[in-house]
């Protein structure tokens, strides 16, 4: 097995890079050699990350900017097709992009914010996956999805955001069944607390 991480050549999506997790990831990705695709919502934060991963990067190679709505079919089809006119493949898919809620069994809007986290935090990691798995299929790829501690364990009342990283999670060892043969391998990673945007947007959220 090797450890290299000498990523010069690869080619990284990362879904939500255009703050906290995904950010740093971009970042280290390019630092470590890598063509990153960095992608949001926010142009203005895409842009400023693909310029730390333009200065981070040993060759300073340009990051693509793609911005893009993860719950918006069209623009994960855009973020897909312009990463493989850019760099004519892609190595690393990382479904990193989520959003938190705080809800109640008795909130009236419940099933709002259940659609709200499902299709930004689950719909469009099946999507994204379903759209590039052509892509790491010629080049033996990998695909990591971003999930959290609230797979295991339910923190609050957070119904929606723990039931989607269960299933992320389950989306995960069933996508690495299927292709682990093909040599493309799917991992999860379960973060504990990370100081981002994360906590604020979600309490925000919340209250709209
Ligand atoms: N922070 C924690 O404590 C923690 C713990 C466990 C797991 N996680 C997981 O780690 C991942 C990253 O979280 P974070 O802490 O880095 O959160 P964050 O700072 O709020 O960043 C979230 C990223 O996702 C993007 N995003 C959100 N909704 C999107 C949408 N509809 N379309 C496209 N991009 C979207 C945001 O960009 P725009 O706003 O520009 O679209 C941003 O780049 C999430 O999946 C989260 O569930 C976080």
């Amino acid at each position: 097995m090797t450890t290299s991480r000498d990523f010069t050549g690869k080619v990284v999506l990362i879904t939500g890079s255009s703050g906290g997790i995904g950010a740093v990831t971009a970042v280290e990705f390019a630092r470590l050699g890598a063509q990153v695709v960095v992608t949001g919502r926010r142009k203005d934060r895409v842009s400023a990350v693909a310029k730390q991963c333009a200065e981070a990067s040993p060759t300073g190679a340009k990051a693509l900017e793609v911005v893009a709505d993860v719950t918006n079919d069209d623009d994960c089809r855009r973020l897909v097709s312009d990463t493989i006119k850019t760099f004519k493949k892609l190595d690393i898919l990382i479904n990193n992009a989520g959003r938190g809620i705080v809800e109640s069994i008795w909130d009236e809007d419940i099933l709002d914010k259940y659609e709200l986290i499902m299709n930004t935090n689950l719909r469009s990691v099946v999507r994204l996956t379903h759209l590039c798995v052509e892509h790491l299929e010629k080049t033996k790829g990998n695909i990591v999805n971003v999930s959290s501690i609230g797979a295991f364990k339910p923190r609050g009342p957070c119904y929606s955001y723990s039931m989607s990283k269960a299933a992320m999670d389950m989306f995960t060892k069933c996508v690495a069944l299927e292709l682990g043969p093909k040599g493309i391998r799917a991992n999860t990673i379960n973060p504990g607390s990370v100081k981002t945007e994360f906590i604020e947007n979600t309490l925000n959220v919340s209250k709209a």
